[in-house]
Order: C-alpha cells, then structure tokens, then sequence
C-alpha cells in the first residue's frame, strides 16, 4: 500500500454513516422477483393440510390454485415451482404421467388464473413411486435393488411432455439420473414444445436438509437411500462436470442444490457457466430457522434476509425458497 494510504486516510466506516449511504454502496439486495415459492398440491385434500414440520406451509388442495396464483402476482414473487401428492402410487411411478393428476391440474388452474405468473413443474417420480426412490428399480447381479437409470429416463420425458400440455413455462427435472435433460429436451421438441424452457437441478447433493420435504411431498425412500444417483457432499469439481454435461444437454437453467451447506458450489458454478444460475434454500434450510427462532435463539426475520442475500451474493440469480412470501412482505412488496 503507498504510504499514507491506510489508517488514519482510509476509513471504510464513513460509507456505513447512515442508512442512505449504506443503501447506494450495497452490493447485493433482494427483490421479491428473484424467489419462486414451492408449493404442493395434493389432490386428496379439500382444504390446506399444514406439514408438521414446515411451520407455515401447508399441502394444498387443487381448488386453491387459483387464489394463489393470483396472490403471487400480487405480491411481484417471480415464479412457483409445483410438487404433486397423488391419490395412489404405483412401482414406476406412471401415475406422475397422468393428465389429470394434481400438477397438470393445478398447472392448468394456476395459469388460467394469472397467465403472467410464471410456473415451474417439479419432473422426477419420488412422489408417484409406491418405494419412494426417484426412479424405477431393478435388482443388480448382487441382489440390491438399484434405480435403472435409461429406464427412468422415459418416464421422466412423458412427464415433462404431460407437464409441458398443462401449460408450464419451465419443466424442471430433479431426478439426477444421467441423460434426462437431453431426453426431456427432445422429447419436449419433438411434441411441438421447442419453447419450453429446461431448469435442470443439475448440481443436487444427497443431503440431511431435504428431511422436512419428505414429509411435505410424501417421499421418503421406503429403503435405502439417494446416495446412488444424488452427489456426495465432499465434492465440488463434480459439480462442475454435472453443470458442463446439463448445459450441454440442452438445459436453459441450472439449479444448485441444498443453498446454504453449498455456498462454495454456488459461486463455483455462476463463475464456470453463463446460463441463468438457481438455488434452492430447501426444506431444512427453512425449518431450522423457524425452529431456532421459537425457541428464542434468533430473529428469523432478520436471519431470513441474511440467508437469502448470501445465496444471491454467491451467484444466484433466483432462489427456490419457502421464506419467498415472508420474504416479499419485508421488502414491502
Ligand atoms: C425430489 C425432490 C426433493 C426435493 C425437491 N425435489 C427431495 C429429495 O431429493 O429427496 C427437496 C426439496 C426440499 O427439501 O425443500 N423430487
């Protein structure tokens, strides 16, 4: 540093003096377009059904898509993401394919309601499988069960194609098996959707925080786990190489996810790829703030924006979050 240059000259609490001050120099700031809220819709329900373990969110029943979709228009969130709980399940999870189920309707509900909203359909089988695992079982040579991934494939390109016919904007696959978004991609094209834009959860670790989740779509794995086709938390250049082989597949989007263990992940991949970069504060991300916060620990308002700034500040561009309408209300939208 020349001399002189440092203390007493420089002082970098003078642009920390006032809150207006604060504000021009601020790096990072959030805006309620940035948040898609994640929403279930389960077509068993007549009224909302709250999770346990999600205070403030609830399963919903198709005859409040409506309502919603309006509602988060109003309130400027930039897109929803919608899960389905069906009635019955099935070894495939075929009943994720059927035009009638509960993502297709609410699709159909939410975009006659507010055609401007944007609305994202979540594409993998976990919640229509009877096993509960995000694809279609086989037994290996050593007699464990494995999820067959070109057999997956196919359903997964069905599903987009149905969820593509309800009227979603962006299909948004989070199955990790291998292919999918080059299938989905030409399965989309070949049925006369080359305008439906891919969001593919290319970078989705095997992760504790999704416990919450399990109970709000109803798909924990009934053995096992996801170890065997989601990524291990100890790595980051395969991030990349996932990142690398969606963009090209096809994919108009990526997704990092969970958010907050996967920081580094974040700012890793914005800085390795152009496309349009998401991340999903999920499940238990949202839960261990509100449980912390009830027991008098922390603020949740305030440690809710900070969470969410430092997934912008990483590199996301959006934010998959339950906090989105919490959220929106603070910045006074
Ligand atoms: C799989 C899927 C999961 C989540 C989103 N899509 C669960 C899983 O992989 O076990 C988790 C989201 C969250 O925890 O909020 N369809």
């Amino acid at each position: 540093m020349p001399s002189g240059m440092g203390f007493p000259v420089i002082r970098p609490r003078r642009l920390r003096k006032t809150a207006q001050i604060r504000a021009l120099v601020r790096e990072t700031s959030l805006n309620p377009r940035d948040f898609i809220y994640p929403v279930f819709f389960n077509e068993a329900l007549d009224a909302p059904k709250p999770i346990s373990t999600m205070p403030g969110v609830s399963q919903l029943p198709i005859s409040a898509a409506k309502e919603l979709a309006k509602d988060l228009v109003r309130r400027n969130i930039g897109g929803t993401i919608l899960f389905g709980l069906p009635k019955t399940k099935d070894a495939k999870g075929l009943v994720g394919c059927d035009p009638n189920g509960p993502v297709s309707r609410a699709v159909q509900e939410m975009k006659a309601a507010a055609p401007e909203l944007v609305v994202i359909t979540d594409v993998c089988v976990d919640e229509y499988t009877d096993h509960g695992h995000c694809g279609v079982l086989r037994k290996r040579a050593d007699g464990e069960m494995e999820v067959d991934n070109d057999a997956t494939i196919e359903i997964l390109a069905k599903m987009a194609i149905m969820h593509a016919k309800a009227g979603a904007d962006i299909i948004a696959p989070s199955d990790m098996m291998d292919g999918r978004v080059g299938k989905i991609r030409g399965a989309l094209d070949e049925s006369g959707f080359s305008d439906i834009a891919v969001l593919s959860y290319a970078v989705k670790y095997a992760s504790g925080f999704y416990g919450p989740f399990r109970e709000a779509a109803d798909c924990a794995p009934k053995f096992g786990d996801r170890a065997g086709y989601q990524m291990d938390p100890g790595n980051a250049r395969e991030a990349l190489r996932e990142a690398a082989l969606d963009e090209e597949e096809g994919a108009d989007m990526l997704m990092v996810k969970p958010a907050l263990a996967y920081l580094d992940v974040i700012r890793a991949v914005r800085e390795a790829s152009n496309l349009p970069l998401a991340a999903y504060n999920v499940s238990g991300e949202y839960s261990m703030l509100h449980a912390a916060a009830k027991a008098g620990m922390i603020d949740l308002d305030r440690v809710m924006m900070e969470v969410l700034t430092s997934i912008r500040r990483a590199g996301a561009d959006m934010i998959l979050t339950y906090h989105a309408l919490a959220a929106a209300e603070l910045l006074g939208a």
